[in-house]
């Protein structure tokens, strides 16, 4: 039998994540009744990195975060957040215990302003932390996204696709997450919006509380940012690396960079 510890130590070596791992997913597997979707997914999260899954349609990213947040229970495996085992828990759950996502299609309440879109975010906090997240956090998604600033009167649906996402973020981040998962936040955002997106993703995890696991079909964009790098194809993991190592991957320049 493999000592765990050794075990532990030279994965956290592979992801150049430090001992304290954030999020670490062991072997996961999940289902959508009889069909198989992700197949024994292991994973590592190190705090204040950025993470990013790639792959192309269907290989299961979504499914993955689903997994990750509570709204599906994996059949097999273990996902450790902080060393404690968060598998199984509902959603409300996993976000107490630090974990908020931005979901595809962003999932705002449309006909609700800005504002209240962002006190959605608080909802899941007691009430000591839901006072720090309405002066300092909220002070804080405004400096990242100063049109929220302007508009926190102005409905959800009424905003542009790149603002709509801002505001998914921006809720997102109210939550006080140690970890944010993010699905796609790039789609639909014109070349300079992602760079912005991508840029602003940068200084979260540069201020070093908030770890990232960004989903992306956008690898160059992706690239550009991540620590570390995991790829999923058919809903296994087919290779990881540091970017740099999964940019100069032969396959990955076929595949994913049009080279
Ligand atoms: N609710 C569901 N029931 C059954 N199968 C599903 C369900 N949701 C997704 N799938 C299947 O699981 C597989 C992975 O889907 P998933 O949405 O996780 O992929 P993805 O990598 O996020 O793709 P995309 O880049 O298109 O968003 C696909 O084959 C999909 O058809
Ligand atoms: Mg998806």
């Amino acid at each position: 039998m493999t000592d765990p510890s050794v075990q532990a130590a030279a994965s956290s070596a592979a992801t150049g994540a430090t001992g304290a791992d954030r999020l670490r997913l062991e072997g996961v597997s999940t289902f959508y009744g009889e069909a198989q979707v992700l197949k024994n997914i292991s994973l590592t999260v190190g705090a204040g990195q950025i993470v990013a899954l790639l792959g192309s349609n269907g290989a299961g990213k979504t499914t993955l975060l689903k997994t990750l947040t509570g709204m599906l229970a994996p059949r097999s495996g273990r996902i450790l957040f902080e060393g404690r085992s968060i598998a199984g828990l509902p959603a409300q759950g996993v976000i107490r215990q630090g974990i908020a996502s931005v979901p595809e299609g962003r999932e705002l309440f449309g006909s609700l302003n800005v504002m209240d879109n962002l006190l959605i975010g608080t909802y899941s906090l007691s009430a000591g932390k839901r006072k720090e997240a309405l002066t300092d956090r909220l002070e804080m998604v405004f400096s990242l996204f100063p049109i929220l600033r302007e508009r926190v009167r102005q409905k959800a649906e009424t905003m542009s696709g790149g603002q709509q996402q801002m505001l998914a973020m921006g809720r997102a981040l109210m939550a006080l997450p140690k970890l944010l998962a993010l699905d796609e936040p790039s789609l639909g955002l014109s070349p300079l919006l992602v760079a912005e997106m991508m840029r602003v993703l940068k200084e979260i995890a540069g201020q070093g509380e908030i770890s990232l696991l960004l989903v992306e079909q956008n690898a160059r964009a992706a690239l550009k940012i991540a620590d570390y790098v995991y790829v999923l194809e058919r809903g296994e993991v087919v290779l990881s690396g540091t970017a740099r190592e999964v940019m100069e991957s032969p396959v990955i320049q076929a595949a994913y960079l049009g080279g």
